[in-house]
């Protein structure tokens, strides 16, 4: 059995408030024990979205009642909601600034780069900024990064000229990071027939999965790559399949299993699993350490990943019949045994929020 910290996912949609029916806070945190990941950061594009202190006791009460796992609550920057300097105490209760600069699922997005300055400006500067903005978004986020001489997080990069702009900002000095979710890592566009089984909904995912040749310059520039975040975005199969279809992909249970098989083939050491899944999310987001805590993996399970065997309530996964070897098998959380071999042990509301 290999023995590995608990695992930190910076980007996970946990759908409550307001769609409960995809996912809530208790089958979310769940499926994120069963994928050996011990604390999440949730996302805000939630309805009502979080972005003030109203939303955020409203998404903080509905997390202490339900989380099995440790979490922290993320606001949403919005046209209004500014003056972030005039309230410094609200950055602190929160897991960080999102930023929503492309179109994707809910009601976020700014496109006024007078309102990302604002931002920019007045949240502190120790606290974490991280946007979801591609290719030329992209640039122009880490221009601001570089104006106000602050940190930023670029959540989910997916193509080739995006990872070869933040190693080259990195090398200036510019304080730019960057996540990379299993998806863009193990599938690419020549996948979305597969994963659609006739039904183009399911292939649908914001960053759109990219070229063959965008995966490899992903997996060749590794180095540049600060964290594996999964983008956890369950939305359910009769969405999925219906008229419309909402972006995104449930990827908490299969993160682990994916990046473990990755190992298995020499495609990447344990070491570049925990650098970018405990410990540079953790200095990144400043996370304090979860005592006690750890997970129980049996690095030679072989099997197939089915949705079928899953806690997340949305009920299906792109990686359906995949062959993986690496199986979570105890999780244990600040000194207690939270879940084994598919079952959770911690009661509902035992996770706790790091920034309280
Ligand atoms: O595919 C996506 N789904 N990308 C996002 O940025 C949002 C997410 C969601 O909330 O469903
Ligand atoms: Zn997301």
């Amino acid at each position: 059995m290999l023995k590995l910290p608990g695992l930190i996912d910076p980007h996970v949609h946990m759908r409550e408030p307001g769609a409960a029916h995809k996912e809530d806070w208790n089958t979310g945190t769940s499926a994120a024990l069963a994928g050996g990941v011990t604390l999440v950061l949730a996302m805000p594009n939630t309805r009502p979205p979080i972005f003030d202190p109203t939303t955020l006791d409203l998404a903080l009460a509905v997390a202490k009642q339900k989380a099995c796992c440790d979490y922290a609550q993320f606001l949403g920057a919005g046209a209004d909601n500014t003056a972030w300097n005039a309230h410094p105490e609200i950055p602190a209760r929160a897991a960080g600034l999102k930023m929503y600069l492309d179109q994707t699922f809910g009601e976020l997005r700014l496109d006024s780069m007078t309102i990302w300055q604002k931002h920019f400006k007045t949240w502190p500067k120790h606290l974490p900024i991280v946007t979801h903005s591609e290719s030329r978004s992209m640039a122009a986020v880490i221009l601001m990064a570089a104006i106000y001489d602050r940190p930023v997080h670029i959540a989910h990069i997916s193509l080739k000229e995006e990872v070869l702009v933040i190693k080259a900002a990195k090398e200036r000095g510019i304080k730019v990071t960057c996540e990379v979710c299993p998806h863009h890592l193990f599938l690419s566009k020549d996948d979305i027939p597969a994963i659609s089984q006739g039904h183009p909904g399911r292939g649908e995912v914001r960053p759109r999965l990219a070229t063959k040749e965008d995966v490899d310059a992903l997996w060749a520039n590794l180095d540049v790559i600060d964290c594996f975040a999964t983008d956890h975005a369950p939305h359910t199969l009769a969405e999925k399949d219906g008229d419309n279809p909402p972006p995104g992909f449930p990827g908490l249970e299969t993160a682990l299993p994916l990046l473990l098989t990755a190992v298995s083939e020499g495609r990447l050491t344990i070491n570049d699993v925990l650098s970018r899944m405990v410990t540079n999310p953790r200095r990144i987001f400043n996370l304090p350490e979860q005592p006690e805590t750890w997970v129980e993996v049996d690095e030679d399970a072989a099997y197939e990943i089915r949705a079928a065997d899953m806690h997340s309530r949305c009920g299906w996964t792109p990686f359906e019949g995949w062959q993986v070897k690496g199986r979570v098998r105890n999780v244990v959380l600040r000194g207690q045994k939270a879940y084994r071999d598919g079952k959770i042990l911690v009661e509902v509301g035992y996770g706790k929020n790091v920034r309280e």
